[in-house]
This record gives structure tokens, C-alpha cells and sequence, in this order.
């Protein structure tokens, strides 16, 4: 089982070292179109064009499953990565709202994502679904932070302070009691501790992890057990700068990265 991954840069590899937790021996192939990042700032008819490119190129090289680890594709652009691939395709909002489902008490959730991600209200849409309701924000320069490595940066903590508690604040004047807050976005997770540690009281969901387990349900009897898979990378831009900050999204080294010219 040859599973493709597909983000618009590095974040996917947050997605990419969950799944590989949980089903140590699939192969895999990511993709990060690093020459297009980001994607959360971009149209939905943008967004899609590229993630198709980008879906096709995976299943061309032989991905049996794809696995969109791009909050901002998964929201935007699933239905025409599914109607452009012949494999089954798994984006991450349905499973982050499944988290939060599982999570919530008070049936209220906060959403941080990126601009894009926010304006489609995918997140609001899947979980309402679930009977929840939801409170989206963008916080836009979060990505930027976590790919300059300002993890623990005092800009970058109290750019989180600001962004946590307006949106608190918005969601209570919006009479919502939320106890969870889902990270919408592929940089988040690196994270986590900063935005635990500002919203205490708060769940935290990691869509990656929940993508993961999903993965591993659907296909733990399609893996073999007891062996390591393959892992290939490929980048659309410089595959030395995705092997400096991709060894700090996946939290081990990344040898080798092939370069690819997606086109469009
Ligand atoms: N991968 C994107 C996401 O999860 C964040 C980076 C971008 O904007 O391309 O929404």
C-alpha cells in the first residue's frame, strides 16, 4: 500500500509523522508544492487547480490512497481532487470536526485556520453537521512564524495571545461556551504547547492526528506488519530548503528530495 500525501509545503509532514506512527510499514509519498505556498491567502479556483496538479502527480507515481494533509486544499479543493484522481481520497476538516465531536462537552468548538480555509466555513459546514457549533478565525501570520522556526520567539507568543483571546473573546460575545479548539492548519501542531499554554482551559485538537488514525482504521489490513516502508519526498521548489524545515515538521532527518515541475 502506497499512500500519497499531499500538502501545499512542509506543514503536511505533521500529517505525514502521524501516519507513520500509525502504520509504520506503508510506503509513502509526499508531495509539498513549496514553489506555490501558501495556498491560504489564494481563491478557491487557484487553490483547486493546484491541488489537482498536485493529486495527479502523487497517483501517477503510484499512490494508491491520497491523503490531503492541506487544511486549505481539504476545504477548498476536495471535490475536484476526487473527481480528477481514481483513488480514494481523505481530506483533513471532516476528520478534525470527528476529533472535535469526540472532544467537546458544551457542543461549542473554536477553529484557527488560515484565511482561506476560514472564509469557506468548511469547518463550521462539518461541524454543524455534528450538531456543533463553531467559531472560526484566520490567524494569517502564524505560518510565516513557524516556517521562519519562531516556535518559542516572544513575538510569536504574544502574536498568539492576541490572536487566543479575540477569538474568546468574539465567541463569548457570541454566546458560545467553547471547550475545544481545533487547529485547522498544518503549522499549528508545532504549536501546540504555546496555544495549550495560552488557552488552558481549552481541548486542543490536532487534525493530523485524527487524519492518522482514520487512515490507519481504513487501511491497517491492506499493510503488512513488522517491516518499514518506503518514504520518497518531492518538492516543487528548492528540495534543500524543504529538507532544512521539513526535518523540523517531521522531527527526523529527510535525506533525499526529488524536485518536480508541477506546471500551471
Ligand atoms: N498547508 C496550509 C493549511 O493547512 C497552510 C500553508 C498554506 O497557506 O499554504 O491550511
Amino acid at each position: 500500500m502506497k499512500i500519497g500525501v499531499f500538502d501545499s509545503g512542509v506543514g503536511g509532514l505533521t500529517v505525514l509523522g502521524a501516519l507513520v506512527k500509525q502504520l509504520p510499514s506503508a510506503d509513502y509519498i509526499y508531495l509539498g508544492d513549496t514553489a506555490r505556498l501558501p495556498y491560504g491567502s489564494k481563491s478557491q479556483a487557484t487553490i483547486a487547480r493546484y491541488a489537482v496538479f498536485s493529486a495527479r502527480f502523487l497517483v501517477e507515481e503510484g499512490a494508491e490512497f491520497l491523503v490531503i494533509a492541506c487544511n486549505t486544499a481539504s476545504a477548498l479543493a476536495l471535490d475536484s481532487i476526487k473527481n480528477a484522481v481514481r483513488v480514494p481520497v481523505l481530506g483533513v476538516i471532516e476528520t478534525g470536526a470527528n476529533a472535535a465531536q469526540a472532544s467537546s462537552k458544551t457542543g461549542d468548538v473554536l477553529v484557527i485556520a488560515t484565511d482561506a480555509t476560514v472564509t469557506s466555513h468548511a469547518y463550521k459546514a462539518a461541524c454543524t453537521e455534528r450538531n456543533l457549533r463553531a467559531f472560526e478565525m484566520a490567524c494569517p501570520l502564524l505560518v510565516p512564524l513557524v516556517e521562519e522556526g519562531w516556535i518559542e520567539h516572544p513575538v510569536t507568543l504574544e502574536v498568539l495571545r492576541v490572536y487566543l483571546l479575540d477569538l474568546l473573546t468574539q465567541s463569548r460575545a457570541a454566546e458560545l461556551t467553547p471547550d475545544t479548539l481545533v487547529l485547522g492548519c498544518t503549522h499549528y501542531p508545532l504549536l501546540r504547547p504555546q496555544i495549550e499554554r495560552t488557552v488552558p482551559a481549552m481541548r486542543v485538537i490536532d487534525s493530523a492526528e485524527a487524519t492518522a488514525g482514520q487512515v490507519a482504521e481504513a487501511l491497517n489490513d491492506r499493510v503488512p506488519v513488522d517491516s518499514v516502508g518506503a518514504r520518497e519526498f518531492y518538492a516543487t521548489d528548492s528540495v534543500e530548503k524543504f529538507k532544512r524545515l521539513g526535518t523540523r515538521f517531521l522531527g527526523s532527518a529527510i535525506e533525499s528530495v526529488g524536485l518536480v515541475d508541477l506546471g500551471g
